[in-house]
Order: C-alpha cells, then sequence, then structure tokens
C-alpha cells in the first residue's frame, strides 16, 4: 500500500565525544594565524574520542533518548551511514541494535559513500516508509574524521553522531519527494582499507564539492523542485562551516532561472544576493553552531547542520529549507522539505548545547597521544582506558570482537 501521507524527520537526536581539541591550541602547535583557523575555516575546536569511544558508542549514545521518547517496538530498519566503519563484514549498527535492545524483528545494514551515505539512507528510509506507514526506520549518521598531524587537513577533523527517527506524519520535517542528485568518479578524498587517515587533495575537494552542488541543484530542478529563494534556510554538509558559504556563493552565482525546458544550468551573471554577506548570512549562519565547535562530522555534519538551524530559528514553521549533502568521490545530493509546525515542541536544544559544551580541552600532547592510539590497526595493541562518560563505551577488544558495554 502507498501512501499520500507526509514522510520525513519526527525525531533528530546528535552526540560527540568526551574530548576537544581548540583551534587556538592548534594554531600556536602549526605556528599558523588562529585567525586562519576561526575566520578563514569557520572552526573553533574539534571533537577527538576518548580511548572508549568509536562510531558505534557515539551512535548508540545519539540514538538512545530516541528510543527513549518513542519506544522500539515499531523500528523494522536501522540504516547505519559511516566511513569509519569498524568491520568489513558485520554492520556497526548490529552493536547498537544489541545496546539499545531494539527488536529482532529489524533489518540492520551500513551504508558507504563518503560523507553522502546518511543521505541515501534517509530517502531509502522514506521509500520504506512509503510502502508500510506504520514502520519506523532509524538513521545513524557516524564518524571519525582524521588527518595526519601537521597535514592541511588536520585542523578540519572532528567526530559526531546523529540519529534520525522516520516516520510518516513526522514532527520536526516533511522531507519532498523531489531531490536533485550528480555522480562522479573522482579522486578527491579517499581512504584505502589499510590506513586510519584519509588521503585528499583539499583544492581538488572544494572545487568538486561546489561542482557537484551545482549539478544536484540543476537535476533538482530539471525534476520541478523549488527555486533557491523559496528556502528559508540551507543546510549544507560542512567539512569546515566556511565550505557552506563557498558552496553557497557558488550556487546562487551558477545556477541561472529555469528555461522553457526547465534545464537551469545556464550561467547566469552573479545576482545580487550572491555578494551579499548579509543574505548568505541569513541562509547559513544558524546552521554552522554545532560544526563550528565540533569540526568535520562526515556522514553527520549536514544533519548536524539541521539541528543547528533547528534550535537556532524559531521562525521556520512550514518553511521550506534545503539540505545539501556531498560525498567525496564523489556523490551529491539537493533535497528540500518542509518544517512542521510546532516543531521547537519536539527539538533536544539542551541536550545538544550539553553535549558540545561537557567536552573536556586537552593539550595538544594530550591530543597527539589519543591521535596516535586510533592509528595502531593490530587491535592487540591498543589500550582502551575507562575515560568516556557517555552512556556506553568500548569495554574491550577480545579475540577480534569488540566488546561493548552500556555505563547507565
Ligand atoms: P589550507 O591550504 O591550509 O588553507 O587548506 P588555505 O590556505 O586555503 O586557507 C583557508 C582559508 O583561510 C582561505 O580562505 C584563506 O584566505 C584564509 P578562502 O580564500 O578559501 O576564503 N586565511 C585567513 N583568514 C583570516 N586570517 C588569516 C588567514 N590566513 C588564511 N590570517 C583545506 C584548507 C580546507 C583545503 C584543508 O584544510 C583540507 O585539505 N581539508 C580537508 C579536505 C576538505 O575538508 N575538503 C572540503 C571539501 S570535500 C568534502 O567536504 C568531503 C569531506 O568531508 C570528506 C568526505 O566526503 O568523506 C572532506
Amino acid at each position: 500500500n502507498t501512501t499520500e501521507r507526509p514522510i520525513g524527520i519526527d525525531d533528530l537526536s546528535f552526540s560527540t565525544t568526551h574530548y576537544r581539541l581548540d583551534q587556538d591550541v592548534l594554531a600556536s602547535r602549526l605556528g599558523v594565524d588562529a585567525a586562519k583557523l576561526h575566520t578563514g575555516l569557520g572552526q573553533d575546536a574539534f571533537s577527538v574520542p576518548a580511548t572508549d569511544e568509536d562510531i558505534v558508542t557515539m551512535a548508540a549514545t545519539a540514538a538512545q533518548p530516541i528510543i527513549a521518547r518513542h519506544g522500539p517496538e515499531r523500528i523494522r530498519t536501522i540504516l547505519f551511514a559511516t566511513e569509519t566503519g569498524v568491520d568489513q563484514s558485520k554492520a556497526a549498527g548490529l552493536y547498537v541494535h544489541g545496546l539499545l535492545g531494539l527488536p529482532a524483528t529489524c533489518r540492520v545494514v551500513e551504508l558507504k559513500q563518503a560523507c553522502y551515505s546518511a543521505t541515501a539512507a534517509l530517502q531509502f528510509a522514506t521509500a520504506l516508509i512509503a510502502r508500510d506507514p506504520g514502520q519506523q526506520v532509524l538513521v545513524l549518521a557516524s564518524d571519525i574524521a582524521k588527518y595526519q598531524l601537521g597535514s592541511e587537513g588536520e585542523p578540519t577533523q572532528g567526530a559526531a553522531a546523529a540519529a534520525m527517527l522516520v516516520t510518516a506524519d513526522p514532527a520536526v520535517l516533511r522531507i519532498d519527494p523531489c531531490s536533485g542528485v550528480y555522480s562522479e568518479d573522482i579522486s578527491d578524498f579517499w581512504r584505502p582499507n589499510y590506513r586510519t587517515e584519509a588521503v585528499v587533495d583539499g583544492k581538488l575537494s572544494i572545487d568538486a564539492y561546489k561542482r557537484a552542488t551545482r549539478e544536484a541543484f540543476a537535476d533538482y530542478q530539471r525534476r520541478g523542485g523549488r527555486y533557491l529563494d523559496q528556502f528559508a534556510a540551507f543546510c549544507y554538509h560542512q567539512p569546515f562551516t566556511k565550505m557552506a558559504y563557498k558552496a553557497h556563493r557558488h550556487l546562487l552565482e551558477h545556477a541561472g532561472t529555469p528555461g522553457p525546458d526547465g534545464d537551469s544550468r545556464t550561467t547566469t551573471d552573479a545576482s545580487d544576493s550572491a555578494t551579499d554577506a548579509a543574505d548568505l548570512d541569513a541562509a547559513l549562519a544558524a546552521t554552522t553552531h554545532y560544526n563550528r565547535a565540533i569540526g568535520n562530522s562526515y556522514t553527520a555534519s549536514a544533519y548536524l547542520a539541521l539541528a543547528s538551524l533547528l534550535d537556532h530559528r524559531k521562525d521556520l514553521a512550514d518553511q521550506p529549507i534545503a539540505v545539501i549533502s556531498y560525498g567525496s568521490g564523489a556523490v551529491a545530493e539537493f533535497f528540500g522539505g518542509t518544517v512542521v509546525p510546532g516543531y521547537r515542541d519536539h527539538l533536544r536544544t539542551t541536550a545538544n548545547a550539553h553535549a558540545i559544551a561537557r567536552r573536556q580541552p586537552i593539550d595538544y600532547q594530550h591530543y597527539q597521544r589519543l591521535h596516535h592510539e586510533s592509528d595502531l590497526t593490530d587491535d592487540a595493541d591498543r589500550k582502551i582506558e575507562q575515560q568516556t562518560t557517555a552512556p556506553y563505551r568500548l569495554a574491550a577488544i577480545a579475540d577480534h570482537q569488540r566488546i561493548y558495554e552500556a555505563t547507565i
């Protein structure tokens, strides 16, 4: 049975790590002007996982309040999006399934395509619910962004998980059926199986992101999507928050008004608003608060942007907003949704602020130790200490098995 009922995000929660490194600490270590990191990249700090935290503990921590609020009974599918997988075979979502006591009558799979796959998960979830509006899908997006010490990418690290309950008649965001996609085989950022850190061509990746955004939007418009000026805000994937500004300026400059054939790919002159900083801020600033403090969280990033927007703007009821997802390699998707009136009653604003504020600041030496510790590919060499105060932790790795425990 198909349904005409709206489908979308009914609840959205996120978690991050126990530690954080302030960009000022990194700036003085690297000998760069702190303004480059704060203003040039738009980042104030990044989250650093404790030795007993990983994508599973973050995802379980993000999902737990959703299960507490809605119960587990109607969840028929868990889609776990990540590019920081802990196993080549077993889906990380199965550990979360166990930790949260979710029903056995629930399919669990993992999805990968760099930072993009949470958006694929969200779209797959809407299709499942269109078939059976009585069920719920739990979408988890959890990642740790890690680059080599001393590399250009180092200030753009971070870690977080987003959890979304996708349902019919959602309380927060109705997702439009129309979306635009773009894929291209390009090596702008990738991580071979034998490496713990990504390889990246930073400048190429920025150009690829901008092009993919433009092309995904062109596809969106050809398929009958809204015009840019109809959206109240734009939630971009934010590897660093300044990237949202670069991409949005590019989109405003290159997305023309659709012609009679519906093709909007013609380049127009930069519109006035393209260069107007106040307009850019109106469209983007509210989406950047969490990513500015957390850093890149790959699959979770666009949904942390959404959480930030909803928590910081009171005027979004019935307003269309856009989500723009980019994953290197590369796939991009542009879709819209309408914020549901009454959405503010369903937000987690206090918990979100707490997740960011409770992180312990660490010095460079401590961060360096944690960075090297998580480089160890042979689990037998890893020293897992009791550090996190999150409700779930990685307790041990024994006989190649990861053993998780609840601390509450
Ligand atoms: P960089 O070379 O260190 O930085 O690399 P830069 O020299 O380009 O400077 C950055 C900005 O700071 C520039 O601003 C400077 O002008 C400014 P812009 O010109 O670009 O507007 N600046 C200053 N501003 C104020 N005061 C100062 C000052 N000095 C300079 N004193 C880069 C930056 C992002 C390339 C690097 O950090 C990197 O390689 N990061 C990793 C790759 C990345 O994040 N790419 C983003 C697009 S790809 C993507 O989003 C996918 C991804 O999430 C992965 C996935 O999909 O899985 C990464």
